[in-house]
């Protein structure tokens, strides 16, 4: 077993990395890295997740461009004038998964656990059914579950030496990426995780004391 000072020094020095060397990740690697994954606490072991592994540089340009395309779209809006430092920043950095030389597409799948199959029943004229409906939806189960493996994944192939970014950016284009990657109506791409051996290792965004987002109840 680990022991704790690697668990802690693991998971500290794991860094969003958004640029790559031109070198190829290990397809057993990336495998392994999933399979761990899969261990993750998922809701009724539904294991509602699917992984994309897209290493074809052409295809993970597409996907790039259908996000560049999004990006330019939305700095055109008028909108986006009070922004416009940010915006700056932004269009040049939306797509930089472009550089990677593996995507991995994080999918969520639909999963109705036995309260969503009786709200599902009740119908929306109930007051109290359509409340709770609502809750549940802001803390999907699926989601959640496939966030809790996108974090396994991420720390395990910084294990193996290889950097990594959750995104959820790259989903204003989620359409046209589902479209590249043949995804069928029942599933969602949620993140997209660029992998790769980092070419340069991000500063570490400072984290909050933790006494600051604690609360005990004793
Ligand atoms: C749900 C989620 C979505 C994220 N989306 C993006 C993204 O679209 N683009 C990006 O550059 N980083 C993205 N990140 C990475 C965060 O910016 C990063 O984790 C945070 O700044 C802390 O830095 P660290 O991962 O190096 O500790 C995302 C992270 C999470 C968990």
């Amino acid at each position: 077993m680990m022991t704790w000072e690697e668990l802690s020094e693991l998971t500290k020095t794991r860094r969003s990395i958004r640029r790559f060397e031109d070198r190829p990740v290990p397809e057993d690697l990336l495998l392994k890295a999933i399979e761990l994954a899969t261990w993750a606490p998922n809701g009724g072991n539904q294991q509602p997740w699917r992984f994309l592994i897209v290493t074809n540089r052409e295809l993970i340009g597409k996907m790039a461009d259908a996000v560049r395309d999004k990006t330019e779209l939305m700095a055109s809006w008028p909108e986006a004038g009070q922004f416009e430092e940010t915006v700056a920043r932004w269009r040049k950095s939306s797509d930089f998964f472009r550089g990677a030389p593996a995507c991995i597409a994080v999918l969520m799948g639909r999963y109705s656990s036995i309260a969503d199959q009786i709200l599902q029943a009740r119908g929306e004229q109930d007051s109290a059914a359509r409340e709770i409906r609502s809750w549940r939806e802001i803390g999907k189960s699926s989601l959640q579950s496939a966030a809790a493996a996108t974090g396994y994944l991420c720390l395990f192939l910084h294990y193996h030496g290889l950097g990594t970014t959750w995104m959820s950016g790259p989903l204003q284009a989620k359409k046209e990426i589902e479209t590249l990657l043949d995804v069928t109506s029942e599933w969602d791409v949620v993140s997209i995780v660029p992998v790769g051996y980092p070419a340069k290792i991000s500063k570490t965004p400072p984290r909050k004391p933790v006494e600051e987002v604690i609360r005990f109840f004793r």
